[in-house]
């Protein structure tokens, strides 16, 4: 079967009152538009057309080559903008899914069936329909006394009995892609809001004796369309949901769905636990067998397996297997570990590669470093990587050991199996194999414990009262 996709998304999504062009506000870190392309991507549709008006030259550079574009100047209605589509897909045979670049929810399974419906109906349309506890708004199935489709009705043109009717219609369809267009022609805007109507086609089709049919989606929400913030915190819970079940039924464990954050386009790999309150953004994955969370906030990282992250942030970070991460670490853009690393609380690792065996415990800056492997940073060294103007790099050689409190002031490079005494500050390179110590040397006043207390106190008393 030859189908087709076309996405409207043209409208201007005034009530999202954003800067933002509607489509492009993500669900769950990916733009609404991106989800329906995905899905249609999915239902093995063969050519996708993408009708754009508002926020055209945003909405073309996301989407770029994953779709064709017509341009819809003026926004006359559903009818006008799916015609906007016919000097590339006019000449076309076979089957046509339409659906809304606003409507993120709705899967490829529903689209399958849906075009399984139409096809062994042999039908000219079949529309998606959804029933609804509240149809406010929407566009009435109004079917014929043999249950057949006869047309759509929208609210603003309904009767009181048609606006009574619960089953409305989603706004996708597949259409026989040349009946579709002829009908389309025959479109006229004599309406309660002087559009044309794509749903007056079904009408049409009818009357010319084809058959249109009608699917009912199993669960409503996935026609849910977003129109203004509201909207579109309710398609992210439940994308969210979904997400989060697809992981589970993949091996993870998700200890608690409700707060846990998982993004579209994360991977994880199976025996893996999500704990509460994590956040897993971008195009990050983790591998089998890690321990993320809780409260960990991960976005575009690659994490091997049996890695722990634990109260930590990690933006852009690599981290090999079997590492440990956290508590309160904060791994920055470039920061790149090895295996069986460990980087402890409070380390804040930035643009800067760990060899495999590293450590990193505590209380440490590590920022345009390359540290070997094996290497034990004490707590609290430091890299002093910035002057004010210039960014230097920190080299640190395999074995190192960097004692506790040291600051190394980049430029420097530190050699194979050197050894840095603790509170040293570094200014010139160490050989391999040397030990540096840069600290004042100790001086012990034998019995002054007890004289500068006395000198303290005598102070305070002698300070006039109340201050
Ligand atoms: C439409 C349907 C209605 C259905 C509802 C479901 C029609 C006439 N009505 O109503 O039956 O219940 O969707 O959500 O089709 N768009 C364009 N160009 C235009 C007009 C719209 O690209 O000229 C796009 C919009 O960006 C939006 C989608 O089409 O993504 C739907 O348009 P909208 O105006 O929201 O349609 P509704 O009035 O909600
Ligand atoms: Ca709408």
């Amino acid at each position: 079967m030859n189908v087709m996709a076309i996405i409207l998304a043209a409208g201007q999504g005034k009530r999202m009152k954003s800067k933002l062009y509607k489509v492009l506000h993500p669900v769950c870190g990916r733009p609404m538009v991106g989800h329906v392309l995905q899905t249609v991507k999915e239902a093995d549709c063969r050519r996708t057309v993408v009708v754009v008006g508002h926020g055209a030259e945003a909405v073309q550079a996301y989407v770029g080559g994953d779709a064709e574009f017509v341009l819809q100047e003026q926004q006359l209605g559903t009818g006008h903008a799916v015609l906007q589509a016919q000097p590339l897909l006019g000449e076309e045979e076979g089957t046509t899914v339409i659906l809304y670049g606003d409507t993120p929810l709705v899967t490829a399974n529903t689209i399958k069936d849906l075009l399984a419906k139409h096809e062994a109906a042999g039908a000219a349309a079949t529309v998606l329909t959804a029933v609804v506890p509240n149809p406010q708004g929407l566009g009435r199935i109004i079917r014929g006394e043999d249950g057949r489709v006869l047309r759509i009705v929208e609210q603003k043109d309904c009767t009181p009995e048609q606006a009574a009717v619960t089953e409305i219609n989603t706004g996708m369809y597949c259409f026989d892609n040349r009946k579709l267009f002829a009908a389309l022609s025959k479109v006229t805007n004599h309406n309660a809001q002087g559009e044309y109507y794509l749903t007056d086609v079904l009408e049409i089709l009818h009357s010319l004796g084809e058959t249109v049919e009608a699917h009912i989606a199993d669960d409503y929400a996935e026609g849910v369309g977003v129109n203004d913030r509201v909207g579109l915190a309710e398609a992210e819970q439940l994308m969210r949901a979904r997400i989060v079940r697809r992981h589970q039924l993949n091996g993870v464990t998700v200890i608690d769905p409700a707060s846990t954050y998982i993004e579209a386009d994360v991977i994880i790999g199976p025996d893996s636990v999500i704990y509460p309150g994590t956040t897993l953004r971008g195009a990050t994955t983790i591998g089998e067998d890690c321990t993320i969370g809780p409260n960990a906030d991960i976005s575009g990282s690659a994490i091997g397996s049996g890695v722990t992250v634990k109260h930590s942030v990690a933006d852009g970070a690599v981290i090999g297997d079997q590492t440990s991460v956290g508590p309160y670490a904060y791994l920055r853009p470039g920061t790149k570990i090895g295996r069986d690393c460990k980087v402890g609380d409070f380390v804040e690792i930035k643009n800067a590669s760990l060899g495999d065996g590293s450590k990193v415990s505590h209380l440490s800056y590590v920022g345009d470093a390359v540290v070997g492997k094996d290497v034990n940073i004490g707590c609290g060294a430091i890299t002093a990587n910035y002057d004010g103007f210039n960014k230097s790099l920190t080299e640190i050689g395999d074995r190192a050991f960097i004692g506790s409190n040291v600051n190394l002031i980049a430029p420097v490079k530190i050699g194979d199996g050197a050894y840095v005494v603790a509170g040293s500050t570094i200014t010139h390179d160490v050989p391999s194999g040397d030990l540096a110590i840069a600290r004042e040397r100790q001086t012990n006043k034998e019995g002054y414990a007890d004289k500068i207390r006395a000198r303290a106190k005598a102070k305070k008393e002698n300070a006039k009262p109340g201050i």
